[in-house]
């Protein structure tokens, strides 16, 4: 977790978590208190670690998604939802900086984490993605050993601890440790589906993040696979803050605190721009929403 006054262009680490600042710059420690008009009335914030604001994102001339507004909580789940094309990886892509490598994309507006401009000129991309991790819809381990999958992080970026008890307590947080214990020399391709993106989730956390993105992380999965990751959402989510985009509906209300639902709004060009329709609490989101079109998604009778 983040302490008061680290900063997001310290490009690298020591031994512990995350070393501090060696020269000042930009603090990340500034909590919000709840101020702030979110979208969505049931959404106020108590304890954001993201703050998003009137968020525009272009592909080219290709306008992706429009007007985003919506604060994130600390140590909870949030989860993105909304039909193909809505804008959700898009905007998942905008809480790391992942958009920054796509060549075409241009992000507008503010997006605040723990009080600083993500987009700040001085901010360090590298550092944001260390900060905030990002799990993929397909697992994605690196061709190496499981061990060295977990390492490589930490290594590029200084760590100079024991190396053999991080990777170990990596794969016990993510709940892979009893089944990787004695092959840790092994290909990572050599593991199941479920293995290997509970592999990328202990990946991502080697590197001490703050924040975990998932987009889909459970699409490629079988049910049982699915629930693992689900209960490791929950056992992970007192250390992080988790912002998972989901397709299934179930799962969102399974494993979040609050949902938003983005739909693709057709111009009158018949271009499909992305738009945030509402976000709340997930209790209230899929038992009373306040938006037809939200009623219409969760109840199936879409499009
Ligand atoms: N790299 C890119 N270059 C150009 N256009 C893109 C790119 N990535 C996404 N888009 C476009 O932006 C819009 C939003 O895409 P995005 O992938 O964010 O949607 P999504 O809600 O995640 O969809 P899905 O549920 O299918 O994953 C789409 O119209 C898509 O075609
Ligand atoms: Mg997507």
């Amino acid at each position: 977790m983040s302490e008061s006054g680290e900063a997001l262009t310290t490009p690298d680490r020591g031994d512990t978590p995350a070393a501090p600042a060696s020269t000042p710059s930009v603090p990340i420690g500034r909590q919000f208190g709840s101020e702030g008009a979110p979208q969505g009335d049931e959404a106020s914030p108590q304890n954001s670690i993201f703050r998003v604001e009137d968020l525009n994102v272009f592909y080219g001339g290709f306008h992706a998604v429009k007007g985003v507004s919506m604060d994130i909580e600390q140590n909870e789940i949030t989860a993105l939802i909304g039909p193909s094309g809505c804008g959700k990886s898009t905007v998942l892509r905008c809480f790391n900086r992942m958009n920054d490598l796509i060549e075409i994309a241009r992000v507008e507006g503010t997006i605040e984490y723990h009080g600083t401009n993500l987009y700040d000129s001085e901010v360090d991309p590298v550092e944001v993605r260390r900060r905030i991790g990002m799990v993929f819809q397909k697992p994605n381990p690196f061709p190496k050993s499981i061990y060295d999958n977990i390492a490589f992080g930490p290594k590029i970026s200084g760590f100079k601890g024991n190396m053999d008890e991080l990777v170990e307590e990596s794969l016990i947080r993510a709940a892979l440790w009893d089944e990787v214990k004695d092959k840790l020399e092994d290909s990572a391709y050599a593991l199941s589906g479920g293995q290997q993106q509970r592999l990328c989730i202990a990946r991502a956390i080697a590197t001490s993040p703050d924040v975990v993105l998932m987009d889909e992380p459970c699409s490629a999965l079988d049910p049982i696979a699915t629930l693992r990751i689900e209960e490791l959402m929950h056992e992970l989510k007192s250390d992080y803050t988790i912002v998972i985009v989901t397709h299934n509906m179930q799962q969102a209300a399974r494993v979040s605190e609050r949902t938003a639902f983005f739909n693709v709004h057709l111009g009158e060009t018949g271009q499909r721009t992305g738009e945030l329709i509402e976000f709340s609490k997930t209790d209230l989101l899929f038992t009373r929403p306040r938006e037809q079109a939200t009623e219409d998604y969760i109840t199936g009778r879409f499009g």
